[in-house]
């Protein structure tokens, strides 16, 4: 079987704007004018880099005997936010060999560059991060070492630097920089570049051919006449062609009029009518002469597929060659993410599989369950099911959308119901805004709980402020510990229930609640002040086993949990008493 060392595949990814494609337009640029030293093709979404451009990017610093697999280049993957990336990474946990993290320097970690970290993270992707802009520092000498930079900008430099290795570390990456780094293993590179200036570049790729072989000896070996495995990563209308499959292959071959299983809820089986390859770079204004049609395809690589019936293709989904005997398997594949696990937790809605995948993941690791994920819009389906979940586990009884539309009568029926719908293009967006709704719906929870429910609560009457004796008694009060309300029953310090109080008043106005600290006036029924207790008595509330339990399954403040603990002392103690007696 025929097989040979396939081009390593590498994500640009990171936050939006900090230059992921600037510092891809820059390689290929160097390129256009390199063309006899072989020339590049542009996929789509992926840039095929011959090994003899990177050599020459490199200027001839790359050490040819320290190279132990004969890479034949770099097959580099654009991505628009890390969707794409995902999908790629899923087929096979393979697909992405290595990432480039891309951050501004100036601007520092940002929600998209964090939501990479953590993809990253979970797929292991070795990874180099290209701390880009330098160029944009204040004073900055154009393509000069950074330690070479006029004092203000060396300081403003390291500064950023710095603080970008302490925001990565935080993270949990120990990164220092390229020129520091002897184990790729152990440390992550940071490299500054500029993408505009082509500082650092080449520093960036000899990175890059280090990890390669430091990380990938196994892995870039594969067969090339296996049938295709690929990965789609946009479904797309093209003029004159219809509907067609931007996508990466992965492992194996792909030909014209193969027969192929394109993810899609349905799978579907179609036979390729044509690959395309877009031509040249300097021919891809020309929509024309954007397209080169070619007979095969061979791993790794970026394709354009053109056949029938893949309208309803599922963009980050599975693409196979061969026939309906895989349907089976690709539906499982599919269906694994689909339509997710446990018996009870969110609804989640995504616009591909890989962004649904990496939601659900990110979800998983904050501990939230997910009761079922599915691509498309959030429909009225949804809500119903978010409904089903809020009969039996209120917070969980949500929808998260990540970059899905809400169909208008699902956000009628859900504000009928009143299910929240947490929408974004940012997964920590959602993530954040459900955990800070929780925070706010426990609280409100707990407030009305408070109302039915008696706290604990110690308090000392006021010496020459007792104001009514009886009917209700009126008394001035210091919250000695916890929290005090309307409706709680007092005890004293022989665990002798007597009374109830009617209300509390803070400053002549009637308030809800009163705390640790406050001194209040409060109206107590059935007691008279004097015969019961008197000025500088010590009561506590009273509180019922039941209540006790509900208590504690409600978050206490340490200061309350002492004062429960001091209750329930004094209510043993009276039991036992009562025992002795
Ligand atoms: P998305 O694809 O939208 O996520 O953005 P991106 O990360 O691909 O950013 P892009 O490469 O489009 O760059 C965004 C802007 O930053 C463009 O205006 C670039 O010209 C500029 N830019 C990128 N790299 C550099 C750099 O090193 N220096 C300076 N001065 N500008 C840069
Ligand atoms: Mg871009």
């Amino acid at each position: 079987m025929a097989s040979h060392i396939r081009e390593p595949i590498i994500s640009v990814l990171g936050h939006v704007d900090h230059g992921k494609t600037t510092v891809l337009d820059y390689i290929r640029s160097s390129v256009i004018a390199s063309r006899e030293a072989g020339g590049i093709t542009q996929h789509i979404g992926a840039t095929d880099v011959p090994i003899e451009v990177i050599e020459k990017v490199c200027e001839g610093a790359i050490d040819k005997d320290k190279i132990s697999i004969p890479i034949r280049g770099l097959l580099f993957i654009d991505t628009p936010g890390h969707a794409a990336f995902t999908n790629l990474r899923r087929r096979g946990g393979s697909v992405a060999d290595l990432a480039i993290l891309v951050v501004d320097i100036n601007e520092g970690l940002m929600p998209q560059t964090i939501e990479s970290l953590e993809i990253l993270k979970q797929y292991k992707t070795p990874f180099v991060v290209a701390a880009n802009k330098v160029d944009r520092i204040h004073g900055w000498l154009k393509n000069v070492h950074p330690k070479k930079q006029n004092p203000h900008a060396l300081q403003e430099y390291n500064n950023k630097f710095y603080k970008l290795v302490g925001d990565l570390s935080i993270k949990g990456y120990d990164c220092d920089s390229f020129e520091n780094i002897q184990d790729f293993s152990k440390s992550v590179a940071i490299v500054p570049v500029s993408a505009v200036t082509g500082q650092g570049i080449k520093e960036l790729m000899m990175m890059l051919i280090g990890m390669a072989q430091t990380y990938l000896k196994d892995t870039l070996d594969v067969s090339i006449d296996d049938p295709g495995k690929g990965t789609i990563l946009e479904v797309k209308e093209t003029k004159g062609l219809g509907t067609t499959l931007d996508a990466i292959i992965y492992e194996g071959v792909i030909r014209v009029n193969d027969t192929i299983v394109v993810a899609a809820r349905e799978p579907i089986v179609t036979k390729v009518k044509a690959l395309l390859r877009p031509n040249a770079l300097d021919d891809m204004r020309d929509p024309r002469q954007q397209f080169k049609s070619v007979k095969k395809v061979i791993a790794a690589s970026g394709v354009k597929i053109v056949a029938h019936n893949l309208e309803t293709a599922m963009s980050g989904g599975p693409i196979y060659v061969g026939g309906t005997e895989l349907v089976e398997s690709m539906k499982s594949e599919i269906g694994e993410v689909e339509f997710v696990r446990e018996e009870s937790g969110v609804i989640v809605k995504a616009d591909t599989l890989g962004s649904l995948e990496a939601l659900v993941k990110i979800l998983e690791g904050e501990g939230i369950s997910v009761k079922k994920g599915s691509i498309g819009k959030v429909s009225k389906h949804d809500i119903i099911e978010a409904t089903a979940v809020a009969n039996d586990s209120k917070y969980e009884g949500i929808v998260m959308a990540f970059n899905a539309p809400i169909l208008s009568d699902a956000q009628t029926l859900a504000n009928d119901y009143q299910i929240s719908i947490f929408s974004s293009k940012i997964i920590y967006q959602i993530v954040e805004d459900y955990e800070e709704w929780i925070k706010k719906e426990k609280e409100f929870d707990r407030k009305q709980l408070i109302k039915c429910i008696a706290t604990p609560a110690r308090i000392r009457l006021l010496p020459n402020h007792t104001f009514r004796q009886s009917k209700p008694a009126i008394v001035g009060v210091e919250i000695e510990g916890g929290t005090l309300h309307a409706g709680c029953r007092l005890m004293k310090e022989d665990g002798k229930v007597c009374g109830r109080i009617r209300g509390i008043q803070a400053g002549g106005d009637s308030v809800e609640e009163a705390t640790l600290g406050q001194q209040v006036a409060i109206s107590i029924d059935d007691v008279m002040i004097g015969r019961h207790f008197g000025e500088g008595d010590v009561l506590y509330t009273f509180i019922n086993e039941q209540d006790m339990e509900r208590l504690q399954a409600q978050e206490m403040s340490d200061n309350e949990k002492d004062i429960l603990r001091e209750i329930k002392l004094v209510k043993k103690n009276k039991k036992k008493r009562k025992n002795e007696i």
